[in-house]
């Protein structure tokens, strides 16, 4: 244990930093190089996040039997009344221009014969699902990206580089503090604006579909410099992730559902019809319930997704990263059922922002899942989440580049905020991990895809006795993701207990299911609630 002496930092200076190297950072990256220099720093390697991960697609209107007000208005029905309608209205209507332009990058989405094609998923009125490789949308897309900004001279990436903090000054961003790959260096890099593009929090929760990087960083340093931040009760599950001990929680495309499979119990009945007239492609929030409850019912563990019936060329040829991942654990999808629970998939809260991507602090931005524009409301559409990255990803460096424009200067100096604290350092990890492990575990249990009063108040207690772990200065990813873990279980477990009604994703059995009088959306900053 070391006491941190230095009281300035090392500081460098950009005109644009944008955290993270996901859809949303990308393409806002690309934005912002048309007006200055652009730092692009990520935590790991490049292709970390989710969005290599994606499956299904991006939903978009490119068909020609589709209309921008069918998405617009599956997109409101799913959010259950608690989308903004301004936020999906742009959307909807810019994203047929930002896929184009991803195509015209170099993105190759699959097709049938010169024409895209099209997949369904859940709750979407038209097949409107644009995918790549069958099931390797996201890769394609980060490929695609990723290419485009290395032809930009402007673009700076630092990979392995943990953001632990923003540079607050006078109330605006003015940049961030940054931990070496090592561990060894804390610095300062300043900028005129900074957007977060840090991703979700999936990786909170114990039974995942998420990567290890998605810790709610960027939701917790924006917490701690006073951001609003909003919705944060409503966390999706996802209804199909591979259900086998020892295997990860792999996702199994919605898209299966969509071409065709079906969604079993254990003794090989089909059961969503008991739960909503579109069964198996209900919103995907009742299909998680759905699962659950009949997993209760027959006393298993998980059900089975079905493609058996369909025929296996097609199944191999349309989801091949998923028949391969399947098989690496024994199951051939086309002839096996494949055992499925359902697992934390996505945050629909966030950092609250406006329709462009600006925060409630000047300077700061938000793009991406990390943000919450108001477009999911309390249950995302399927696949509208790479399409909300590059729409809101865009505008967010547009808007970024405005706000630059009235900084004339940077500080040169900036003050060390980790001097005279107690440093613990990597001795510490494996208390560190075992809190991590027992964190995942109690916001699996106790606020999950079920939750009640009690279960949320005994989390809540349990978050609160690890108060001390926030007071600590890591430098190591593992301790900084920790107590940003506490931070956004801590946040997603109070708007759980203050929304005292059954809305979206957000389901307690101790509360109606209509709306009660109250605020329609939860709003959490440091000075309170709203
Ligand atoms: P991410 O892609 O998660 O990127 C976050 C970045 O921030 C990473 O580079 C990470 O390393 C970096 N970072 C985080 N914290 C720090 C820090 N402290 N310092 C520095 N860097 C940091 N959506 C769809 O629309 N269609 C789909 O088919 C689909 N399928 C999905 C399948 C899976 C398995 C998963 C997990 C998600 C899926 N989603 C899908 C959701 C979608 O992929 C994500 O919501 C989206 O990719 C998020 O993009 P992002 O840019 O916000 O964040
Ligand atoms: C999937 O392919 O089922 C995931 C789609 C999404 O999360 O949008």
């Amino acid at each position: 244990m070391v006491r941190i002496s230095s009281k300035y930092l090392p500081v460098k200076s950009t005109d644009f930093l944008v955290i993270g190297s996901g859809v949303a950072g990308l393409r806002a990256a690309i934005e912002l190089s048309r007006h200055g220099r652009v730092l692009v720093l990520t935590k790991d390697e490049a292709t970390a996040g989710s969005t290599g991960y994606a499956q299904g697609g991006i939903a978009v209107v490119l068909s020609d039997e589709d209309e921008i007000t069918f998405h617009f208005d599956d997109t409101i029905r799913a959010g259950a009344g608690l989308c903004d309608e301004e936020a999906v209205r742009v959307l909807v209507e810019e994203g047929p221009e930002r896929i184009l332009e991803l195509i015209s990058w170099g993105a190759e989405f699959d097709r049938e014969g010169t024409k895209l094609a099209f997949t369904q998923e859940a709750a979407h009125s038209k097949r409107r699902i644009v995918h790549a490789q069958g099931d390797s949308t996201g890769k394609e897309v980060e490929r695609s990206l990723l290419s485009h900004v290395r032809t930009l001279n402007n673009v700076q990436k630092l990979d392995f580089h943990y953001t632990m903090d923003l540079i607050i000054q006078d109330g605006v961003c003015l940049g961030v503090y940054l931990l070496d790959e090592e561990g060894k260096q804390i610095s300062a890099v300043t900028a005129k604006a900074t957007i977060l593009a840090t991703g979700g929090s999936g990786f909170l929760y114990q039974q995942t579909s998420n990567p290890p990087v998605s810790t709610g960083d960027g939701m917790a340093m924006a917490y701690r410099a006073g951001a609003d931040l909003v919705d944060m009760e409503f966390v999706q599950f996802h209804p199909t992730t591979l259900y086998l001990p020892g295997a990860p929680f792999f996702l199994l495309s919605e898209a299966m559902r969509g071409e065709g499979a079906r969604l079993l119990n254990i003794y090989g009945q089909e059961f969503t019809h008991k739960y909503h007239p579109e069964k198996d492609l209900a919103p995907r929030d009742i299909v998680s319930r759905a699962i659950v409850s009949e997993m209760v019912e027959t006393h298993s563990l998980h059900v089975y997704l079905d493609l058996t019936r369909l025929d296996p060329d097609f199944v191999r040829k349309r989801f091949p990263r998923i028949c391969s991942t399947c098989l690496s654990y024994g199951i051939d999808v086309t002839r096996h059922r494949i055992p499925v629970s359902p697992a934390a998939h996505y945050m629909m809260g966030g950092i609250r922002t406006d329709l462009n991507g600006a925060a409630s602090i000047p300077g700061l931005y938000a793009a991406g899942e990390v943000a919450c524009t108001g477009v999911h409301g309390a249950n995302r559409l399927a696949s509208n989440s790479l399409l909300e990255g590059v729409v809101f990803g865009a505008r967010a460096g547009k808007s970024a580049a405005e706000h630059a424009r009235k900084i004339q200067k940077l500080p040169e100096q900036v003050r060390n905020p980790f001097q005279g604290r107690i440093e613990k350092g990597k001795d510490q990890i494996s208390e560190v991990n075992e809190v991590r492990g027992i964190l995942r575990k109690l916001l699996w249990d106790r606020v999950g895809i079920i939750r009640c009063w009690k279960s949320l108040s005994e989390a809540m207690a349990m978050l609160q006795e690890w108060e001390p772990f926030m007071e600590r200065t890591y430098r190591h990813s593992k301790g900084l993701e920790l107590q940003n873990m506490i931070t956004v279980a801590t946040l997603i477990t109070r708007a759980a207990l203050m929304r005292k009604e059954s809305v979206g994703a957000h389901y307690r059995t101790d509360c109606p299911r209509k709306p009660e009088t109250g605020p329609s959306h939860i709003v959490l900053n440091k000075s309170g609630t709203t």
